[in-house]
């Protein structure tokens, strides 16, 4: 597969001011990308709940300018200047000049705010470069007069981070080469809505906070040092055959299949982190205390309650709508002690960026 979106410049005559803004959400992966190669690939293929509630929202303000060339930007993170995100913003953009050659012949204002604390295991990256990536297709597309390609804004999420080219879908996404999904590739997204059993069109996941430090060890470095990780290949081979069976097992509405296959990712996931060199450790005990209490709540009750976990500490517990009193129970006998301030973000699944 070859796609390569390059940009094109804007008609001097046509240049404005003017501003857009987006809201995208988060996603959750129950098959993970932990692994990539070359520019932003990755090394198996993945699949997310769009989600709901954990968004980024952003707006740009545009400016004609000059076209020396130089790219004007500054960056404004819950309405304070921000030179860290803001730098990585622009590192982004200059490393990726082709994609918006007009992105010199306009000044921008970037200001960004999110639903859910930074750097907390919840992928604020993919909410919050969706979002970006959003706004940036949308000032193209007023000025092109093309319609908006999702396609595109997928491609573009995905070299900003990874796991954002699968927050631009409804409900599910795939990305990553597959043998026996069709259209999945390792360049952008696919969307996967409608294809599965309507039990997961409002799947919940509420997210137990366990911690909102900031991780000792980010993704970026994580996914370095899969390089290196002795059990990379069995990995990498385990997320494809995953992926398979976690697709039959949604098409049939198979609850049990599902959870056995979403948790056994979590912990693969958090196995590989423990045993690569340096070792390293992003649960924390309260995320061991839930996962015992979420298994025990199965147990009892035999409900369709499970858990997976992002590169952090904290939970998402998934279940079906239909049982969402008797989890909020459970949750507040069981759980809540065990999270940060009681700090829940309760989501769902999700319908995809939405523009403001
Ligand atoms: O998109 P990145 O580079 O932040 O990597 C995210 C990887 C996981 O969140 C751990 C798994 C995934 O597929 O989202």
């Amino acid at each position: 597969m070859t796609y390569n979106p390059l940009g094109k410049k804007i008609e001097q005559s046509k240049l404005k001011e003017g501003s857009t803004s987006w809201k995208s959400p988060s996603n959750i992966a129950l098959v993970k990308y932990w692994g990539k190669h070359g520019n932003q690939l990755p090394r198996n293929a993945s699949i997310s709940f769009t989600l709901d509630t954990a968004h980024t929202q952003t707006e740009i303000k545009f400016y004609p300018k000059e076209d020396n060339e130089l790219i004007e930007m500054e960056f404004f993170f819950e309405g304070e200047k921000n030179i860290a995100f803001g730098t990585k913003i622009r590192n982004y953009l200059e490393g990726n000049r082709n994609y918006f050659p007009w992105i010199t012949q306009l000044a921008l204002i970037i200001s960004s705010t999110n639903s859910f604390p930074h750097s907390s295991g919840i992928a604020s990256s993919a909410s919050s470069m969706s979002a970006l990536i959003m706004c940036l297709m949308d000032i193209e597309s007023q000025f092109q007069g093309e319609p908006l390609s999702v396609k595109k804004a997928s491609f573009l999420s995905r070299l900003a981070s990874g796991s954002a080219s699968r927050s631009l879908y409804p409900q599910l996404s795939i990305w990553g080469a597959h043998p026996n999904i069709e259209h999945s590739n390792d360049l952008f997204a696919i969307s996967y809505e409608n294809q599965v059993d309507s039990v997961f069109a409002d799947f919940h996941d509420d997210i137990l906070i366990v911690s909102a430090k900031e991780k000792s060890v980010s993704s970026t470095a994580g996914h370095k040092l899969m390089e290196e990780n002795i059990y990379a290949s069995s990995r990498y081979e385990q997320a494809n055959h995953h992926l398979e069976e976690l697709i039959k097992a949604m098409k049939k509405g198979d609850l049990k299949t599902f959870g056995e296959i979403v948790e056994s990712e979590a912990m693969t996931l958090h196995a590989l982190m423990m045993c690569s060199n340096p070792s390293y450790i992003l649960m924390e005990p309260n995320t061991l205390n839930i996962i015992r209490e979420i298994r025990a709540f199965r147990q009892r009750t035999n409900h369709p309650v499970f858990f997976t976990l992002d590169a952090g500490p904290n939970i998402h517990m998934l279940y079906p709508s239909d049982l969402f009193d008797e989890v909020v129970s459970f949750t507040e006998e069981y759980l809540l002690a065990y999270c940060l301030d009681g700090k829940i973000i309760r989501d769902k699944v999700g319908q995809g960026p939405k523009k403001i």
